[in-house]
């Protein structure tokens, strides 16, 4: 080890890592209702930041920038340019998945947009037409009598319209998902649901 330093233990290199990252991640998972968006990244960030103050000790010096602040920094810059290459990656899956979205299938020539878009809130077949959000999946279905997967549901609806149903974990589905995710940014998680 450069300069004499002792070697961390295990428990002291863990802590370094989880503890910032814990302080966002809680505070954001209690604390949006209470304190609103703003608060609740404002304090999350503060926990953040108190985490790395208080890690700061065991921090290690890569060998490219000698000091704590530049390892930090560099940490910080490694951490922005994966999540850049992450959204690269994925931005062309949710492109497709938006497209899939849009087209029309099957023998009744329907879109998921048409019924899930332009007709939710209006009855079909003895239910009602929601906005087609995976936030409930995987859920517990009467129809199936046991709980199943997003894709088992984007299934039904194509079996609805008699288009293709694709595979469990095609591309087409996993595509179609991230873009529904997309689309429900900012609906609270409710799986598992119970659904009819
Ligand atoms: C003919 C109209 C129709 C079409 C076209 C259709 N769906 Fe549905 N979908 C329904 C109905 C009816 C339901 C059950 C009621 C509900 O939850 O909306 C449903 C349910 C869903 C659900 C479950 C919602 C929940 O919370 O349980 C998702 C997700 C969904 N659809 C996505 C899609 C996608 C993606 C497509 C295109 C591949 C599609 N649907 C095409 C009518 C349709």
């Amino acid at each position: 080890m450069r300069s004499g330093r002792k070697k961390p233990s295990t428990y002291a290199l863990l802590f370094s890592y989880v503890l910032p990252y814990f302080g966002y991640v809680l505070v954001l998972a209690l604390g949006t209702d209470a304190l609103g968006k703003a608060g609740a990244y404002a304090l999350a960030l503060a926990a953040s930041a108190a985490g790395i103050a208080f890690a700061w000790r065991w921090y290690l010096p890569l060998p490219g920038p000698r000091s704590p602040a530049g390892s930090v920094a560099a940490g910080i810059v490694a951490g922005l340019a994966g999540t850049a290459a992450w959204i690269a990656i994925k931005a062309p899956f949710y492109e497709a998945g938006k497209e899939f979205f849009h087209r029309r299938q099957g023998q009744l020539n329907l879109s998921c947009a048409q019924c899930h878009d332009d007709n939710a809130g209006r009855p079909l077949r003895g239910d009602t037409i929601s906005y087609g959000l995976g936030n409930g999946y995987p859920a517990y279905r009467l129809e199936w009598q046991t709980v199943g997967s997003l894709h088992r549901r984007l299934r039904s609806c194509a079996f609805g319209v008699r288009a293709v149903q694709f595979d469990y974990g095609s591309p087409e589905y996993v595509s179609l998902e991230l873009f529904l995710a997309k689309r429900a940014e900012g609906v609270a998680i409710e799986t598992p649901a119970i659904r009819r």
